[in-house]
Order: structure tokens, then sequence, then C-alpha cells
């Protein structure tokens, strides 16, 4: 099948969970397209989405949000699986990442919505960055759950083969 991976990133962190989505659902023999919202004119001949965004300050990146506003409806007609990263440090649960996501389910109507945890680098930040860091007492560190990603998409691949 035909899949668009499509992710929004702003340190780089996000994007290699999107790869590693495309990885998996290449290896199951689907041909897959990775691609930033930026890229997506349009939907026409794509048979499944898997769409994700870094949340920042409790939502999607723009480019994200601008794709579901612009793609909104061809992605309610298609199965479409979105994520989320973001939640860093162990005190943090994936639960509290989804509260202004909500609108952007309704508008997709997602198969299926997973929350991974994300990574902090102090390193590649700005200043502001820094300083909401700070402020918020965001744990340093690579929280990325290698397996979780790749058994979801592995279960996507599943879902696909079915179809
Ligand atoms: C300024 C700033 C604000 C953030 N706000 C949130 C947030 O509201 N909720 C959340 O779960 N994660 C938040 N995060 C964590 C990021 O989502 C996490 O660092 C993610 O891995 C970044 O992805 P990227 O490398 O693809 O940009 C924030 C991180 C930064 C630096």
């Amino acid at each position: 099948m035909r899949v668009q991976v499509i992710v929004s990133s702003r340190h780089g962190s996000t994007d290699e969970i999107g790869d590693a989505v495309a990885e998996v659902l290449r290896e199951r023999g689907h041909d897959v397209e990775r691609l930033a919202p930026a890229d997506v004119s349009s939907l026409d001949g794509v048979d499944a989405v898997v769409l994700g965004s870094a949340i920042y300050m409790s939502q999607w990146l723009e480019p994200a949000r601008d794709l579901v506003a612009r793609h909104g409806d061809d992605l309610r007609r298609l199965p479409v699986w979105m994520f989320s990263s973001g939640p860093v440090g162990p005190e943090v649960t994936p639960g509290s990442a989804t509260t202004r996501i909500h609108s952007l389910l309704e508008a997709v109507e997602p198969l299926d919505y997973q929350v991974f945890s994300g990574v902090v680098d102090r390193s590649v930040l700005n200043l502001r960055e820094r300083s909401i860091v700070r402020m918020v007492g965001a744990a340093e560190g690579d929280f990325r759950d290698w397996d979780a990603v790749r058994g979801w998409a592995a279960a996507i691949a599943d879902t696909l083969a079915a179809v």
C-alpha cells in the first residue's frame, strides 16, 4: 500500500520517530514516502497516512496544524494514524499532552492516536525555549521508547495488511 508518513519536528527528534515508523512499514512491504507537512500538496493516490508532530506549549507545531486545516476532509476519508512526541521525564504522563490536540483528532478521526516520549537537549534550544524548559522544570535527556514506536508501527502494518 502507498503510505505517507508526514511529520513536523522543530529539533529533529520527532523526525527520527517518523523515520523509524517509515522503516518498519517499508520492512513490511509498503511503499512509504517520508514527508514534512509543507511537502504535501495532494493526498490523491495515497492509501494511508501516519501523521505526527512534536508538542510545544501543549499543541502541535504549526505546519502539522496547517496540514490538517488544508487536507482535513481527505484525511478523514483515509485510514490515518496520528502521534505526538513530547512528554519528557518520568513524572510526565502521556495523557497530559493531549488537551489541545482534541480538535485535530476530531477533524481527522484517526484509527489510533499515540503519545510518545520525546527529547530535551538544552544545547539545541534557543534562549526562549531554554527558559521555558527551566520554568516548567522539564527533565533533560532522550526519553524516546523505540520499542513502543516500532511496536506501534508494526501494528499499523498488520492492520494495513488486513485491509
Ligand atoms: C519550549 C518547549 C516547550 C515544550 N512544550 C511541551 C508541551 O507542552 N508538552 C509536551 O508534552 N512536551 C513539550 N515539550 C517537549 C518537546 O515536545 C520535546 O522536546 C520533543 O521531543 C521535541 O521534538 P522535536 O525535536 O521534534 O522538536 C516542549 C519542549 C520545549 C523545548
